[in-house]
C-alpha cells in the first residue's frame, strides 16, 4: 500500500488567508443611464473651452464632485457600498465617508499607472461609459514579497497570478482597500473612457476612534 493512500488521516486543506477584496456592484439600467446623461453634461460643462483630448491624453476634473447637484443618485449609491463593507468587515464603528470624488476622461491611447490612495480607508470607481478593448481595470498583489521568487508556472491560476484583471461596464461600481494598488491599460477602443472615482475615509479618525500609530513591527 502506498504512503500517498495511507498516511492521511483527512483530505489535505488549502487556507486561503488574508484575502483581498473588490466589491462589485451594478447600477440598473434605468437608474444608471440618466445619471450618467447628467454626468456627462456636467463634465462637458466643465470642459467648456478647454482643448479637445488628444490621443494618449486624459484629465481628471476638482476632487468634490460629490458636492455637485448631478452627482446626488451617485452619492447614496457609494454610501450604500461603503455599508456594505462596513457590514461584509464587521466594522463597529462610523462608517467611512467619501472624503474625494473626481472624474476621468481617457481618450483611446491613454493609460493610468498602477498606484494607491494613501490616507483612505476605501476607494472605488463608478464607470459612467466603457467599451470593449477600454472595459477592464488591473489590480496587483499587494504582497510585495511575493516577487522575491517568481518561479515559471504552467498555468496561470488566481492563486500564483501577480495581477488580476477586472471586466468592468457602464453602470458598474467597483470598492476595494485603498491599499490595493490597481492600474488602468491603454484604451485600445475608438471612443473615450470616462469614469468617476472616489475615496472613503471614516470621519474624525484620530479623534473619535484610534490614536495615529506609529513604529508598529
Ligand atoms: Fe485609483
Amino acid at each position: 500500500m502506498s504512503a500517498e493512500n495511507d498516511v492521511w488521516s483527512a483530505t489535505p486543506e488549502v487556507l486561503r488567508l488574508f484575502p483581498s477584496f473588490v466589491w462589485k456592484s451594478q447600477l440598473r439600467g434605468d437608474v444608471h443611464a440618466p445619471l450618467n446623461a447628467l454626468i456627462l453634461e456636467r463634465l462637458n460643462e466643465m470642459r467648456r473651452g478647454l482643448p479637445q483630448l488628444q490621443h494618449g491624453e486624459s484629465w481628471q476634473s476638482g476632487h468634490g464632485l460629490h458636492t455637485l447637484n448631478e452627482f446626488r443618485t451617485l452619492v447614496p449609491c457609494i454610501d450604500t457600498a461603503a455599508q456594505r463593507v462596513q457590514e461584509f468587515l464587521r466594522i463597529a464603528s462610523s462608517t467611512p465617508h467619501i472624503t474625494g470624488c473626481w472624474a476621468n476622461i481617457n481618450a483611446p491611447g491613454s493609460s493610468h499607472r498602477m498606484h494607491t490612495h494613501p490616507n483612505n480607508f476605501l476607494s472605488g470607481v463608478y464607470y459612467v461609459q466603457v467599451q470593449e478593448r477600454a472595459d477592464t481595470i488591473n489590480f496587483h498583489d499587494p504582497r510585495p514579497e511575493t516577487a522575491v521568487i517568481r518561479p515559471p508556472v504552467s498555468e496561470l491560476t488566481a492563486y500564483n497570478t501577480d495581477q488580476v484583471v477586472v471586466t468592468v461596464a457602464t453602470g458598474m461600481l467597483l470598492v476595494f482597500p485603498s491599499w490595493l494598488p490597481h492600474s488602468v491599460d491603454t484604451n485600445c477602443s475608438e471612443h473615450t473612457r470616462i469614469s468617476v472615482s472616489f475615496n472613503l475615509m471614516f470621519p474624525s479618525f484620530a479623534e473619535t476612534m484610534a490614536e495615529p500609530l506609529w513604529g508598529v513591527p
